[in-house]
């Protein structure tokens, strides 16, 4: 193997290991998201267990490094493979993963500032508040749907590799499947947030930010 190669096989393992962080943390970030179709109450109380554990001084610095990492090795991965890159599902990985990359940058930022800067609890009303001061929904609504569209899409491009040699169907469905769950979910996300299936009043703590 060549240095070149060795370089190249080592940033690959590098992105999946640490996607496999950004991954775990994800499953249970939809799930904390999802639970706010039953109540905003159950999406607060599973906030609260779930920070008892991504919240260890060790495990945060663990995820935003893996979140920095993933985010760098990826748009490089994305701008080096440019020219050699064929087919849609490649294509699919390339715009997905950008899109996760520069969601995930203005998203960590923003929840930062939110608790660093601004002091507030970022949970259910942090996410909604956008939602509930036009014009700012125009932006929301795309930027959250696309964003768990992404993920999912991202993953099922990473199944549909690791399934080759198996039978082009079983590749594709694979591959749709992740896409329809995430499109799903992406919906009932964003119809929550938006106070489309239950009563949702923001704190006005909140919406301070977005009437200056
Ligand atoms: C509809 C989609 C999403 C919404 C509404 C949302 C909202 C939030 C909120 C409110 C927080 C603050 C959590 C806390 O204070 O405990 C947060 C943190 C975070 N989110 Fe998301 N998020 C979404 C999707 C995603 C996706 C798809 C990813 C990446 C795979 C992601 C990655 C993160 C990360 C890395 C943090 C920082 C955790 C920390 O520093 O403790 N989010 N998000």
């Amino acid at each position: 193997m060549t240095t070149e190669q060795i370089r190249k096989v080592s940033l690959r393992v590098f992105h999946r290991s640490t996607a496999v962080v950004i991954a775990g943390f994800a499953i249970v970030h939809l799930a904390n998201h999802l639970m706010s179709l039953h109540s905003i109450a159950a999406h607060i109380a599973f906030m609260d267990a779930a920070r008892t554990v991504y919240r260890q001084p060790a495990i945060e610095f663990a995820l935003i490094v893996s979140v920095m990492f993933q985010c760098v090795s990826g748009l490089w991965m994305v701008v080096r493979g440019w020219r050699a890159r064929q087919g849609a599902v490649a294509w699919l990985q390339a715009v997905s993963g950008t899109y996760l990359a520069l969601f995930l940058v203005i998203h960590v930022s923003a929840i930062a500032v939110g608790r660093l800067a601004m002091h507030l609890d970022t949970n259910f009303y942090f996410a909604a508040a956008g939602f509930h001061v036009p014009p700012f929904h125009l932006f929301f609504i795309p930027y959250y749907f696309l964003a768990v569209v992404a993920l999912f899409t991202h993953v099922g491009c990473a199944c549909y590799w690791s399934l080759a040699g198996r039978s082009p169907t079983l590749r594709r469905t694979s591959l749709s499947v992740m896409v329809a769950i995430g499109a799903v979910a992406g919906v009932a996300i964003d119809l929550s947030l938006a106070g489309r299936l239950q009563p949702v009043t923001i704190p006005p703590a909140y919406l301070a930010p977005y009437k200056r």
